[in-house]
């Protein structure tokens, strides 16, 4: 064993020479981190008195789950919270971000009392993290809800939900406030919709057309109602912080997108126009409204006569609604012109904005990962930076998460799984790209790895891993990978040569 960490040393040590990134090229109260959420990590999945979440009941479900597992123990995050913060002090974090979940504190919602075990279970870990360091990066919801919203009203589609993610958000401003200073309201909202009323494959598992794969096609209109209602619970809980938490608490408050990189396909008008309505579709359908308080153009321009419309107290709720953008990045994608020819693939093929072109047809942005649609292309840091910069007024931005994912089941050994070279290269080129928006004027603040361990990922259930630390999910033991080591070596920044 000894002999291994040795070689992994030196191994670290050759990476920093090549890549040539340091943590000198980053502000000194730059954020770095690791981050997770709740149902990836938490288990104790009715421990506490928690309620039901909409991911306990959706994973349950036969055949939603590749693996079919669900994340009823996960990492056991709720058990051994105290030992994951050792994980992150041992590498020198000074920020971790998490989310809070719904239904531990409000196990049904709306309705019922607050749960005084969920409101002391974060207690304690925001007081063990600051007990270290730690600046605590508290996400309001990471694409769970109580399933009680789902069942009694249809969660997302019905405007009730504004008002109750308002009432959750502010006991969460009340019992935490004091001690937390970054707050999201959502994580990547966009995946959330997605995927939810549009693909199927999340939480209500609703289908639009034009997915093939979907065996009813519950309304067109779904994700468009879906998006309204989370733009609109985003900006009531904004109103909340500003009006009654945000002076005495002195925090701020953003949201998390999921963002791609959208390189055209080929250097022409129309590919270019392409790409800017595949950025719009992506990330302005949420960001525009709560900057400039409406839907964007290239979005209007297509869907206007179906999209849902805001008032005039709306727009003043919304309107600069953001002390920063988080920004989710792992890859790019090239979009190509389909607006007047018949494309077979991408979310709004029936509205013709864009084609996404991965690996299955053959032209992929850059070499592949273990993860689907997932390609390697550092460049595209750089870009989406520059592109957010640009159309967001160079608000404060924050990578809320970057990282690279091993598939479990290529018959690895664990060896193999901590050896992650691949991990050391793919972060270090990001972060270089990242330092390169930096120079070029982007208000970046912080960036954090996804993820401090391997955990549940979603429909890929363990069977991608992305952590720094390697959990082998039978002993729930925890090892560092290579690139935990890395991280902990840039975080000492470089050392000075005698
Ligand atoms: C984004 C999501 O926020 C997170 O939950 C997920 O695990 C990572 N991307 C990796 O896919």
């Amino acid at each position: 064993m000894e002999k291994y960490i040795e070689t992994l040393g030196l191994l670290v040590g050759l990476f920093s020479i090549v890549a040539g990134i340091d943590r000198s090229h980053f502000p000194p109260d730059f954020l770095f981190g690791t981050a997770t959420s709740y149902y990836q990590i938490e288990g104790g999945y009715l421990d506490g008195r928690k309620g039901l979440s909409n991911w306990d009941v959706f994973s349950h479900l036969p055949g939603k789950i590749k693996d079919g597992s669900n994340g009823d123990i996960a990492d056991d995050h709720y058990h051994r919270f105290k030992d994951d913060i050792k994980l992150m002090h041992s590498i020198g974090v000074n920020s971790y971000r998490f989310s809070v979940s719904w239904s531990r504190i409000l196990p049904r919602g709306r309705f019922g009392e607050v749960n005084s075990e969920g409101i002391s279970f974060y207690k304690n870990l925001i007081d063990a993290l600051i007990l270290k360091g730690i600046q605590p990066f508290v996400t309001i919801s990471h694409y769970d809800l109580p399933q009680d919203l789902e069942d009694r009203y249809g969660a997302w589609l019905n405007s009730q939900i504004q008002e109750d993610f308002g009432y959750f958000a502010e006991i969460c401003f009340r019992e935490f406030g004091d001690k937390v200073k970054y707050w999201s309201t959502f994580n990547e909202p966009n995946v959330m919709v997605y995927k939810g009323y549009l693909e199927g494959t999340y939480p209500p598992g609703r289908c639009s057309e034009p997915y093939g794969h979907c065996s009813s096609g519950d309304s067109d209109m779904e994700p468009f109602v879906a998006a309204h209602n989370v733009i609109l619970s985003h900006a009531t809980a904004v109103d909340i912080y500003r009006k009654k938490y945000q002076e005495k608490q002195g925090g701020s408050i953003g949201i998390v997108m999921s963002t791609t990189w959208y390189e055209p396909y080929e250097d022409t008008p129309v590919h270019r126009i392409a790409a800017a309505r595949a950025s719009a579709f992506e990330i302005g359908w949420y960001l525009d409204p709560m900057i400039y308080g409406s839907y964007p153009p290239e979005m209007t321009q297509i869907v206007g006569s179906v999209l849902p419309t805001f008032s005039s107290s709306d727009k003043k709720k919304l309107n600069n609604s953001l002390d920063f953008i988080g920004i989710n990045h792992y890859t790019s994608m090239f979009a190509k012109d389909c607006l007047f020819s018949v494309c077979n693939q991408g979310p709004f093929t029936s509205n013709g904005s864009l084609l996404r072109i991965g690996h299955s047809n053959g032209v992929p942005v850059g070499p592949t990962t273990d993860m689907p649609d997932f390609y390697v292309t550092p460049k595209g840091m750089e870009k989406i930076v520059l592109y957010v910069m640009e159309r967001y007024k160079n608000l404060p931005m924050i990578i809320t998460e970057n990282g690279y994912a091993q598939k479990s089941d290529r018959k690895l050994s664990m060896e193999d799984f901590i050896n992650d070279e691949d991990r050391v290269e793919f972060l270090s080129s990001y972060l270089t790209s990242l330092s390169r928006a930096i120079r070029k004027g982007a208000d970046v603040r912080g960036y954090f790895i996804w993820s401090l361990i391997d955990n549940f990922e979603w429909v890929f259930g363990y069977s991608e891993r992305f952590g720094l630390f390697y959990v082998d999910f039978n002993t729930q033991q925890r090892t560092p990978k290579l690139s935990a080591k890395w991280y902990k070596e840039f975080l000492e920044g470089p050392k000075i040569k005698t």
